[in-house]
């Protein structure tokens, strides 16, 4: 079928779920139609909204177009997509954050609306309904077994071989569910394909369209500082025996920092040849793979720049024995995170004093993206990290603050924080000495006398908080453009 036939199939106020976890393995035809659509219905006066489940952040065909037909009802979960943050910053679409681990198991409990229509991106489909993906699987398994009508993209600018990376595997519900047996990244516990019943697949439309994933800004001075920073904490985390000698799965966030970090690792001589266990894979492990530096990664998407994933696909047969893609409740799943003891770093916009992690909010008010997984692997790592660069916006934003203005990770969570001036370790300090040793190793020069004198407005009590100063510095920035001009004289 023609993707403007499938996309006439869709009503107004209709719920729809996606494959693909961020731009990797989402469809891309389907609901440019639909947004086409929507917006010769508004032309006509007549309402045209969706509800819209993805894995994560999407490609601009999805959210994008979607965004700016202001076709969007409501979305959940992780969005990147600047014209979908505009939408959900003005209230034009609204927006549920949540775990991704979460989010397959929230719809099969219907704590959420069960999506009608599943729309998935396939390098193969057969009679029988077996559905192989592409680049991602994210909430792919669960939408398919829960809605009415699939349609499908069969994309074929992945090849078929690429059947046989994934390992699909969904758990029982509760009170039925067993441990997920899976004791190694390596292992596998599921099938390759989405079985699905064929009378669902209302129509298949065919393509040839490559991922949409940004190429990645290079590394510079401040990421490379960032990274070398983890890379030699890890190190010396090793010869203390704090982390074993044979090194332990590691989950790298999203983003420039990310890549960075684990080039350093890499290049490290004392960190030993490692596997990955995260959701997104991204170009640093494909070239540490080559280089014999990372053995495996399991992860939920490869979410690769177009060169790099080409590589992948010229050296399937090499990259199917190193990699698996898993539903994303599998590659973030707070058990194995547990069970496996991931090294988790993820990278926060702000931190305070006292450990505590906003990873979403600017400012304490505007989505930036979400939250992600860094909830789902931080709170149950071995040993979780937050890197973040100590200032923004040219120093006029100190990225580490008296009060988070918004909380995602608490104190409890977080172990470890560096920053291009260096690494606090909080382990089994108090809030007085996590503040001392944060403001000591990570923050700004130019804000560390400004951080100690907030410390001592608040002395008394057991976290040193100064509740009518606490948000000073965002309340600063937010009349004067600039944290440095903040001054508790007043106080
Ligand atoms: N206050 C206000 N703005 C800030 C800020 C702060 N403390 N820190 C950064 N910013 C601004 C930057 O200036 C930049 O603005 P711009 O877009 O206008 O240039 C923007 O926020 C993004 O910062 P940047 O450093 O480019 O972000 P990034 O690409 O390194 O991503 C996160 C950082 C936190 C947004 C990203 O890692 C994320 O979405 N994390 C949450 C999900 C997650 O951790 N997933 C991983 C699980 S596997």
């Amino acid at each position: 079928m023609s993707a403007e036939e499938l996309a006439a199939l869709v009503n107004n106020d209709d719920v729809l779920g996606f494959s693909g976890f961020t731009a990797a393995g989402c469809p891309k035809a389907i609901t440019i139609a639909l947004a086409e659509r929507a917006e010769k219905e508004h032309a006509k006066g007549n309402p045209f909204k969706v509800g819209m489940f993805t894995g994560a952040s999407t490609g601009d065909s999805i959210d994008g177009v979607l965004a700016r037909a202001h076709a969007i009802k409501f979305r959940s979960p992780y969005q990147s997509n600047q014209d979908l943050r505009n939408a959900l910053n003005s209230h034009d679409a609204s927006y549920f954050d949540l775990h991704l681990s979460e989010l397959q198991q929230y719809l099969r409990y219907g704590f959420l609306p069960r999506p009608r229509i599943a729309i998935l991106e396939a390098c193969d489909v057969t009679d029988d309904g077996k559905v192989y993906l592409t680049s991602a699987v994210g909430i792919s398994p669960t939408i398919a077994r829960l809605a009415d009508m699939i349609f499908i993209e069969l994309n074929h600018y992945h090849p078929k071989t690429l059947a046989g990376m994934h390992d699909i595997y969904e758990p029982a519900d509760p009170p039925f569910r067993r441990e997920i047996p899976l004791y190694s990244p390596k292992e596998r516990i599921g099938v390759p394909y989405i079985q699905v019943d064929p009378a669902k697949i209302v129509g298949i439309v065919e393509t040839n369209l490559p991922n949409e994933v940004g190429a990645f800004t290079p590394a510079d001075d401040l990421t490379n500082q960032i990274g070398e920073n983890v890379a030699n904490f890890l190190s010396s985390e090793i010869k203390a025996g704090r982390i074993p000698a044979s090194f332990l799965p590691v989950q790298s966030g999203v983003g420039n920092v990310a890549n960075a970090v684990l080039g350093a690792m890499g290049s490290n001589k004392d960190i030993p040849t490692f596997c990955i266990y995260t959701e997104v894979i991204q170009d640093s492990v494909i070239d540490l793979m080559q280089a014999g530096r990372v053995s495996f990664a399991s992860g939920c998407s490869l979410t690769l720049s177009t060169p790099a994933l080409e590589n992948v696909y010229d050296n399937l047969d090499f990259f199917k024995q190193k990699m698996v893609l898993r539903p994303q409740e599998i590659s973030n799943n707070p058990e194995i995170v547990r069970r496996l003891g991931l090294i988790s770093i993820n990278t926060a916009l702000e931190a305070d004093i006292f450990g505590n992690i906003n990873s979403t909010h600017i400012v304490g008010t505007k989505m930036m993206n979400g939250i992600g997984g860094s909830g789902d692997f931080c709170r149950n790592a071995y040993l979780s990290i937050f890197t973040a660069p100590s200032t923004a916006k040219n120093g006029k934003i100190s990225s580490i603050v008296p009060m988070v203005s918004h909380l995602d990770h608490s104190e409890h969570s977080v172990k470890i924080l560096v920053t291009e001036q260096g690494v606090a370790d909080l382990r089994g300090l108090s809030p007085i000495q996590r503040a001392e040793t944060i403001i000591a190793n990570c923050v700004a020069p130019e804000y560390k006398d400004i951080l100690r004198k907030y410390l001592q407005l608040g002395q008394k009590g057991h976290t040193p908080q100064h509740i009518a100063a606490a948000l000073s510095f965002h309340n600063t920035f937010n009349k004067t453009g600039d944290m440095r001009n903040v001054n508790f004289d007043n106080y």
